[in-house]
């Protein structure tokens, strides 16, 4: 594809990480149910992926929150688009994201969530870019962490497009500027 300068993660690295990571989901929460948590759009290629490998009975629900509008830069501004559809009071819900940025969006979802008395409430992130951190939160499940780039693909979009790319990469300079 033209767009791609690099890739970062490749389609096998992905499904071998997410293959893991569902192990390890289904033996901690082994003898309970989970209420995946998929915040839109981002985490929806990881969401399913994902459940594919949990052994446990797995619910989903939706979320769509915006902080970054078309930009490539955090506002911090974060809005509740769509509201989950269920409760999840006394629900074990697991939290699941594309990336964790700034983590402004994740820290006022968790708020946000914690205000309805899940039974528990965790976070499972496919990438995590430490870097740009503005505010503190404990991830329970990190697939990679990532350098401090603005990357695409496997749920990433640039201007809403290239999220169902298998692998997450770095477009050429040229396509963003020129955008
Ligand atoms: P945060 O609030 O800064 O942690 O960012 C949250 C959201 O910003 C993520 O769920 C992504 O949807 C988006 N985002 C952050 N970094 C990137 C990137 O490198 N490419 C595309 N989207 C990104
Ligand atoms: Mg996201």
């Amino acid at each position: 594809m033209d767009i791609v300068d690099r890739i970062i993660i490749s389609e096998d690295d992905i499904q071998r990480r997410v293959r893991e990571l569902g192990k390890a989901i289904s033996q901690d929460y082994a003898g309970k149910e989970i209420t995946l948590l998929c915040v839109l759009k981002g985490g929806l290629m990881f969401l399913c992926d994902l459940a594919k490998h949990i052994t446990v009975p797995v619910a989903y629900d939706f979320m769509s929150v915006s902080s970054y509008g078309d930009a490539t830069e955090s506002s911090g501004v974060v809005r509740i688009v769509k509201d989950l559809e269920e409760s999840i009071e006394g629900k074990h819900v697991l939290i699941v994201e594309d990336i964790i940025d700034t983590g402004l969006t994740l820290s006022y979802l968790v708020k946000n969530l914690h205000s309805r008395n899940p039974a528990s409430l965790r976070i499972c992130t496919l990438l995590n870019k430490p870097a740009n951190r503005r505010v503190d939160i404990p991830i329970d499940y990190v697939g990679f962490e990532v350098p401090n780039e603005f990357l695409v693909g496997y749920g990433l979009d640039f201007k809403q497009f290239y999220r169902n790319i298998p692998f997450v990469f770095v477009p050429k300079k040229e396509y963003i500027q020129n955008a």
